[in-house]
């Protein structure tokens, strides 16, 4: 089945030049860049985006560090794309991601781990709307 899912290249991977890599990497694994643009999310934008996480510990955190610096968010599309994307990721924590990945490969830590994807179909629709205005979308 033909999806699309939300990445996110977040402000670690940005500082240090890899959005290219990671781009490639994506595009290496068959998914089709839909749509592209690098950003720099406000506190309240970035709390909105993580709200499912707002009772966590890690919450303010994640939120300081996702507005620390520019992000990337890219509408990805291909053959279960949801499911594909977080296998290309990898584990959140870079520590227990597998060879190949891109947390392995360029994660600094569990917070800093350089990339996000969304974890459903329906989560993919929240967050393209909430990041794209449909007219990049095509
Ligand atoms: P989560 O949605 O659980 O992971 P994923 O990004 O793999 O879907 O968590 C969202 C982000 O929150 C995660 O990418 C990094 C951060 N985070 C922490 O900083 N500490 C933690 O203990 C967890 C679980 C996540």
């Amino acid at each position: 089945m033909i999806e699309r899912t939300l990445c996110l290249i977040k402000p670690d991977a940005t500082k240090r030049n890899l959005i290219g890599a990671i781009l490639s990497m994506i595009e290496g694994k068959g998914l089709t860049i839909k749509a592209l643009k690098k950003l720099k999310l406000t506190k309240e934008q970035a709390a909105t985006f993580y709200i499912v996480h707002k009772e966590r510990p890690f919450y303010n955190d994640l939120i300081n560090y996702m507005t620390s610096g520019p992000i990337v968010a890219a509408i990805l599309e291909g053959e279960n794309a949801v499911k594909a994307y977080r296998e290309l990721m990898g584990a959140t924590n870079p520590e227990n991601a597998e060879q190949g990945t891109i947390r392995k490969t360029y994660a600094l830590n569990l917070e800093a781990n350089s990339v996000h994807g969304s974890d459903s179909p329906e989560n993919a629709a929240i967050e393209t709307a909430f990041m794209f205005s449909g007219l990049e979308n095509c």
